[in-house]
């Protein structure tokens, strides 16, 4: 495994390029196949997740091209099966993705069950809620989710959480369902707009995506199309993080705004000045930060997703804050391991009271998640003294060239692999 040396206490001044959403892309990449003539998708994320995906699209004969880093270029009219390998899809959980995609346009799939970060149970009997009431069968057995129908038929559905990946599963098995679909209590975020937008330009049907009710009127078929994804708005809210924990200023490029609402807001209350222009925002914490409480909620809400980097922040605020996590179930585990840099954290069922103090020392932790591993990330940047964070695969995931963003930013980071190398970064980031 490899780890990140860190070199903490330095502001992190200057400007980032934000780069596609990953979230977006996962439900983007699937719905591709949908059509068996050539689709472009432009700002693709070079990360992890996307790359395994691909990987596994090209394991049943979607034909992928990649005209350059952040452009990819997908054919499915040559898919000879719909039988993923489970050894080419077990790393991600948007594996699940290509059931809604392969039963949509050949009325059958067989996908194993999602692998994933594991910050709680990540149920999908919404999804095969959404997929039987189209008229599929749906069974899952010896880790493989098989779903057939001899026809689709347009139906009402109802979810009974509001969850992401439902929402765009149903979307793409019913755009060539036979009639209309609505789903009601629908996922809000920006990628489930953007794969919404993404299925409309191959000729889909889908009309309010963004809102609580979204209509699907069946189509015959899908067509090519160029597509760029939107920017990605967690990436974006890591580095709006990243400013105020380290007391930085920092212009973050190729946002949309409107998406970072409840992220910039949370930092204004903090005490952070939060500046918005067309596509980028800015992030100055010249000062302390104050305590606040966050409850996580669906969008347009504080994401889960941003949970993690908040709360290593509020670690460093003057005062009592609170965050409520009420998405997933074990999406504390980052605290152990801030605990460890000498912060004041307890958490209780699933609500975190975090006691201010006045500095994070450095330490050797263990990113337990994509999200966590990125707010580990942040918090030694801002901790007096050197931490070694290990595992961080699970960070490149969903961050593309992290290490490189923050290095340009003024972070003293590095990337080892191993003992010997550790020690070597170690050495050249305490003397630099
Ligand atoms: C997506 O996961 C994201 N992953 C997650 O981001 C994100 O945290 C989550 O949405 C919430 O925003 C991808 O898009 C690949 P959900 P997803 O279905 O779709 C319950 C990251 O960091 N639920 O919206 O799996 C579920 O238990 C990742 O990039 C059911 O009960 O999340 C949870 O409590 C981590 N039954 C809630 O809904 C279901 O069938 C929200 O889950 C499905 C979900």
């Amino acid at each position: 495994m490899s780890q990140y040396v860190v070199a903490g206490g330095t502001p992190l001044v200057g400007e980032v390029e934000i780069g596609g959403a990953k979230n977006a892309a996962l439900g983007i990449l699937a719905a591709s196949i949908m059509t068996d003539e050539t689709v472009t998708v432009e700002n693709m994320p070079d990360v992890r997740d996307t790359n395994v995906l691909l990987d596994a699209m090209e394991g049943i004969g979607v034909e992928i091209h990649r005209p350059s880093r952040h452009v990819v270029n997908i054919n499915g009219s040559r898919v000879r099966n719909v039988n993923i390998e489970y050894e080419l899809i077990k790393k991600i959980r948007a594996s699940y993705y290509l059931v809604g995609a392969l039963l949509g346009k050949y009325r059958e799939a067989e996908v194993p069950l999602p692998g994933g970060c594991n910050i709680g149970s990540r149920p999908i009997d919404q999804h095969i809620k959404g997929f039987r009431a189209l008229g599929a069968e749906v069974d899952v057995e010896g880790g493989v989710i098989r779903a057939r129908a001899e026809k689709l038929t347009g139906a009402h559905i109802y979810m009974d959480v509001v969850t992401v990946g439902a929402t765009i599963n149903i979307m793409m098995a019913s755009c060539m369902a036979e009639g209309k679909t609505t789903i009601e209590n629908a996922a809000k975020e920006p990628h489930v707009v953007d794969v919404a937008n993404f299925l409309n330009s191959m000729g889909a049907k889908i009309r309010g995506a963004g809102t609580d009710v979204i209509r699907i009127s069946g189509v015959r078929s899908l067509h090519a199309a160029e597509y760029s994804i939107i920017p990605d708005q967690i990436e974006a809210g890591t580095f709006m993080f990243a400013s105020a924990i380290t007391r930085g200023d920092i212009m973050i490029r190729n946002v949309i705004p409107k998406h970072l609402e409840s992220i910039s807001s949370k930092l204004m209350e903090m005490g952070c000045e939060v500046d918005e222009f067309d596509d980028a925002v800015r992030v100055v914490c010249a000062r302390g930060l104050r305590p606040t409480q966050i409850k996580t909620l669906p969008y347009p809400g504080f994401p889960t997703d941003m949970q993690p980097q908040a709360g290593v922040t509020l670690a460093t605020s003057g005062g009592v804050s609170t965050i409520t996590e009420s998405i997933f179930e074990n999406r504390f585990k980052y605290v152990d391991e801030v605990v460890r840099m000498g912060a004041d954290i307890k958490v209780e069922g699933n609500t975190s009271i975090i006691r201010g103090v006045p500095k994070l020392t450095g330490a050797n932790i263990t990113a337990p998640d994509l999200r966590a591993g990125a707010a580990l990330v942040i918090a030694a940047l801002a901790a007096e003294g050197c931490s070694v964070v290990d595992a961080i695969h699970y960070i490149e995931r969903g961050y593309e060239d992290f290490e490189l963003k923050l290095k340009h930013l003024g972070a003293r980071i590095e990337k080892a692999d191993g003992e010997t190398e550790i020690r070597k970064q170690k050495l050249k980031l305490l003397s630099a």
